[in-house]
């Protein structure tokens, strides 16, 4: 969603602003802009539409400027259009901001700011922010800014150049994130630490409240009583490799092809000397009666996977989407601790959701990709998981690092609980084992599926007990990235009502990858095949079955950690459909790389 890119320095503010808006576009985004400071003015162009469009109204325009606030916005308040698209001045053109998150009381402050006769000039939440400060009787621009956390009430990260204070940038932050970038050639700012990569040696995640004041020479940050804080800026560890396409048609197809390290590298992480787990307080394992797991989308379905592996491991675990946990009646239960997953770590339902979590002083435990982010601020304990970043909208790696960490995490739980040493425990090898397998997987078959997708009506993904949580997030890959209908069911509920829909014009795709569940759903697989629909299985058995049009023959490994194997040709299935169809997968309609918004 939205993204945020300050900058001032030796270079050419403008070309630094828009190449950081252009890294920040796999978030997702509807309009432009960039403001700078331009002979004693604030100069301001912006755009509906993409990065290319905003640079070629730029050409030529903002030369030899060095300071400046860039901005692609996601509509929330107000259609997508020019007018609408951040940055904003203030009614006299003398302040300059870019927001990221919501305010909340935005209306009542606009009223307040009517009445005494401001005019604005968008339908956003933003413009208030530029509007107050024009209006701040404040006897420093410092404290104007400090001003605004007494008086916005929402999540923001916001930028701001006050006209007079030429090369001279501040900045806020409260829920959202923002980084300061420090670099031999000045400094910068921006809501994703993947836009620094290239361009910074160095960088400093800011905390909640905290106030930054760029000039020229030096960047200073000030609490929310504006005492004076020291910057302690971390090495940038991450690497210009991570987040270009290398020799990929698309990143997606990238990401998938990463899966099998970016589980070797959270095994890692769960095995190494710094280990998570052991951060976590052993008497809070030890007495722990029920875990819930919240995540949306993507990693919710991590965390039903999770729900599957717990109980086998005699953990009872719950698994709730983070948008229906914020609204539920709330029932705490005894010695309950909860694990939030996201891979941004910026989804607003789940940040909001944790927040509730903690309000009832339960123990967090986030599961996340992204160490910048904001949920990591909040949580008492993080496990991260080490996909690296993730750029194509749809998740593919992530899930699988997340299941990686889940599992490690209801084995450590089981292991202490259970008091056997967690040194003994064997997952680790046979993650390893996964590893392998699908290193030298083949996708056979998959593009022959796909083809027939592109041709039918309806898809189903169809499994019993683990194997429907890894059909969820097949449905939900095939759904987001190629347009195509698709929905998944417990196999045992066919008949109960969704029958009705079966006909020759219907895929059905039956993931059964669990012994003992086998022959269940072959009975589903024949009652499907009695009403024309075409059918492909995926598994790891070897069976001949007529009813049974294609096979996806997956490795097989420990029966509990399937999931791994079982969703990798899925995800390749739904990337060669989007490509097929001739869609961009990494950029599907109507949706952003991170929610920030309800
Ligand atoms: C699907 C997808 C989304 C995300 C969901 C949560 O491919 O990417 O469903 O999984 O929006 O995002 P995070 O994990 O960033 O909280």
């Amino acid at each position: 969603m939205c993204g945020i890119i300050g900058y001032v320095g030796n270079l050419s503010a403008k070309e630094e602003i828009l190449n950081g808006l252009k890294i920040l576009e796999y978030r997702g985004y509807d309009s432009a802009g960039i403001c700078c400071f331009y002979k004693g003015e604030l100069k301001l162009i912006k755009k509906k539409g993409s990065v290319d469009t905003l640079s070629q109204v730029c050409q030529g325009q903002l030369k030899d400027v060095h300071c400046g606030i860039g901005h692609t916005r996601w509509a929330t308040h107000g259609d997508p259009s020019d007018k609408n698209a951040h940055p904003f001045l203030s009614e006299n053109n003398s302040v300059a901001i870019v927001h990221n998150g919501i305010i909340e009381n935005f209306e009542s402050l606009k009223g307040n700011l009517q009445k005494q006769g401001v005019r604005f000039r968008s339908e956003t939440d933003s413009e208030v922010i530029a509007q107050l400060l024009q209006k701040s009787k404040c006897e420093s621009e410092l404290k104007k800014v400090q001003e605004l956390s007494n008086v916005l009430v929402g999540s923001y990260a916001i930028a701001i150049l006050f006209k007079g204070l030429e090369n001279q940038i501040f900045a806020i932050r409260k829920n959202s994130p923002l980084i300061v970038g420090k670099s031999p050639n000045g400094y910068y700012l921006s809501s994703d630490v993947n836009a620094l990569i290239d361009k910074t040696t160095e960088y400093h995640i800011m905390d909640e409240d905290e106030i930054i004041w760029i000039d020229n020479n030096d960047c200073y940050a000030f609490d929310k009583n504006l005492q004076a804080k020291e910057i302690v800026y971390k090495k940038m560890d991450l690497d210009k490799q991570d987040i270009s396409i290398g020799n990929f048609e698309h990143y997606m197809l990238k990401e998938i092809m990463q899966v099998p390290t970016a589980i070797k590298l959270t095994i890692n992480e769960c095995d190494s000397m710094v280990n998570p787990f052991t951060k976590l307080p052993k008497d809070m394992i030890k007495n722990l009666k029920h875990l819930t797991i919240v995540g949306c989308g993507t990693a919710f379905n991590a965390g039903m996977t999770a729900e599957h592996y717990a109980r086998e491991r005699e953990i009872i675990a719950e698994c709730v989407y983070a948008s229906e946990y914020r609204y539920r009646k709330f029932l705490k239960q005894d010695n309950e601790v909860c694990v939030f997953i996201s891979q941004s770590g910026e989804t607003a339902d789940t940040i909001e959701a944790l927040k509730i979590a903690k309000e009832h002083q339960i123990p967090t435990i986030v599961i996340t990709n992204v160490a910048t982010s904001t949920i990591n601020k909040l949580a008492d304990y993080i496990i991260p998981t080490k996909a690296g970043p993730e750029i194509a909208v749809a998740s593919t790696k992530a899930y699988n690092a997340q299941i990686t960490a889940l599992y490690n995490l209801m084995d450590y739980i089981y292991c202490i609980k259970n008091k056997i040493n967690c040194r003994t425990c064997i997952l680790k090898d046979k993650l390893y084992d996964v590893v392998d397998k699908l290193e030298n997987y083949k996708f056979d078959n998959i593009e022959e599926l796909a083809q027939d997708i592109v041709n039918t009506e309806r898809v189903f993904f169809i499994g019993r007990g683990v194997d429907y949580a890894t059909s969820q997030e097949a449905s939900l890959k095939l759904k987001e990235i190629s347009n195509i209908h698709s929905e998944s069911l417990y196999a045992g509920e066919l008949k109960h009502g969704t029958l009705a829909l079966i006909d020759e014009n219907t895929i059905v795709i039956v993931i059964a990858t669990q012994k003992n569940l086998f022959d269940k759903t072959m009975n589903s697989i024949y009652e499907i095949k009695a009403r024309g629909a075409k059918v492909a299985l995926v598994t790891q058995f070897n069976i001949d079955c007529e009813a049974v049009d294609m096979l996806i023959k997956i490795p097989t490994t420990d029966q509990m950690l399937m999931p791994e194997i079982s969703i990798y040709p899925m995800q390749m299935l739904a990337y060669k459909t989007a490509v097929l169809k001739g869609l961009n997968p990494d950029k599907p309609r109507n949706l952003a790389k991170s929610v920030t918004v309800e």
